[in-house]
């Protein structure tokens, strides 16, 4: 007997009246209207059946931390890093650890099951290091947390900062980070990306740097972070997150970079909520949008991911762990309005986020974990479009959160009734494919 059967759901692909079954954890069968005896069984109403939201960039430390000690007035990343450095002496182990819980529930309940968050290791006590740490432990039923060594005042900027993050490594943080166009100089950048980069060949770890995180069309972090992948026989294995100075470089240097990239197999990870917030800050008008160029990066065959980066904290004031919003603004901020594009909008919260991260047996083919989320939306357009509700969340096939269906009930004169906001009773266009 299966444990679990879930039938007449779409899947992100296309196909439609699909049954998924769950034996032991693992999705053993994907198959047109299959009957079987099970456990239970979920009748999907052929609503979109996906893999879980991955988070592939968070900064899980100082979420839902926003007005402490004070309110970002400029809205700068500069002051929002200024901001964290006035709270970090005030966090406490048992505050960090409870806010970073409430923003996991808060994850469950929006089908967010993976998680990549950069920890400051710029702090003697490595107190974030090891309340996060305490985190992943706690959440590791439910949620797949990856941690990242990140040295917020730079690696070679802050004293001790690199020896903070070789003992966070030691005691466990999985991901070696960086933030070279926060160091003193471009050369003292490139500087920290070789280091950074040779401590985690060093070490057999993955890299992800913030990278170029600024309006400024001549940093070229991004550049050496793509070389030294590729000296250092780090090919897949290395993440430019932010890299919105690619934004505003000039297109002849553009596209030399971006072969170079494809070449290194970097995976690119765009913040759009917090890179359309922060960036072009010092612009009158015309004012950058400051997100890189993802649809070059994805024409190249580079993989890019879209994350959350902030929600509730120093940098970014809103947010609730929904990355159906992180992707409606990437969509939007990139102008990738056809079919084909949502599409990938919509893979940049999934499948693309899971490929940097390293997840093994994510997916929705047979063999892959049992990790899925129901959708109240006919496909991934429509997800998007109605940053739908997420009906049922499962891991390893068990259920871990459910929410009841939206519709609204009318009260227009003459005319009782209730508007559901998907398409069931619209024609979709097929999907282009
Ligand atoms: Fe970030």
């Amino acid at each position: 007997m299966l444990d679990l059967l879930i039938q007449n759901a779409t899947l992100p692909d296309g196909r439609q009246g699909m049954s998924v079954a769950v034996q032991d954890d693992k999705i053993v069968e994907v198959s047109p209207d299959l009957q079987a005896p099970a456990q239970h069984t979920l009748d999907a109403q052929g609503y979109l059946l996906s893999p879980p939201f991955v988070d592939a960039h968070f900064h899980m430390d100082a979420t839902l931390s926003y007005g402490l000690p004070r309110v970002n007035q400029s809205g700068t990343l500069l002051e929002g890093i200024a901001l964290w450095g006035e709270l970090k002496p005030l966090l406490t182990a048992d505050a960090l650890i409870e806010r970073a819980l409430a923003y996991c529930d808060w994850a469950v309940a929006k089908g967010l099951l993976a998680i990549r968050t950069h920890v400051d290791v710029c702090d003697e006590r490595l107190l974030a290091v090891d309340a996060l740490l305490e985190v992943k432990r706690q959440v590791a039923p439910y949620i797949d947390l990856q941690l990242v060594a990140f040295p917020q005042d730079g690696v070679l900027r802050a004293p001790g900062a690199l020896a903070n993050l070789k003992r966070a490594l030691d005691q466990g943080v999985d991901v070696v980070g960086g933030i070279p166009h926060f160091e003193r100089t471009m050369a003292d950048g490139a500087a920290s990306v070789k280091l950074l980069c040779e401590l985690a060949a060093e070490r057999g770890l993955q890299v992800d740097m913030h990278c170029d995180e600024s309006d400024d069309p001549l940093s070229r972090h991004v550049e050496t972070l793509a070389f030294e992948a590729q000296r250092l026989g780090l090919q897949g294995r290395v993440t430019g997150s932010h890299l919105t100075s690619m934004h505003s470089m000039d297109n002849y240097y553009a596209s030399k970079l971006i072969a170079l990239m494809a070449e290194s197999q970097l995976h690119a990870v765009a913040n759009p909520l917090i890179n359309i917030t922060l960036q072009g800050r010092h612009d009158t008008y015309p004012k950058r949008r400051g997100m890189t160029r993802v649809p070059e990066l994805l024409a190249a065959g580079i993989n890019v991911a879209f994350g959350h980066d902030c929600v509730m904290d120093p940098w970014y004031s809103l947010g609730s762990g929904d990355m159906l919003e992180v992707a409606h603004m990437g969509l939007h901020v990139a102008q990738m309005t056809s079919q084909s594009a949502m599409r990938q909008c919509f893979d940049a919260v999934t499948v693309n986020a899971a490929r940097v991260m390293g997840l093994e047996n994510y997916g929705l083919q047979v063999g892959c974990h049992a990790d899925f989320v129901l959708l109240q939306a006919r496909d991934p357009i429509e997800a998007l479009r109605l940053r739908a509700t997420r009906l049922k969340v499962f891991k390893r096939g068990r259920l871990l959160a459910e929410s009841p269906a939206s519709a609204s009930q009318l009260h227009l004169a003459g005319r009782p009734g209730q508007t559901d906001w998907t398409s069931n009773n619209a024609p979709l266009i097929s999907p282009s494919r």
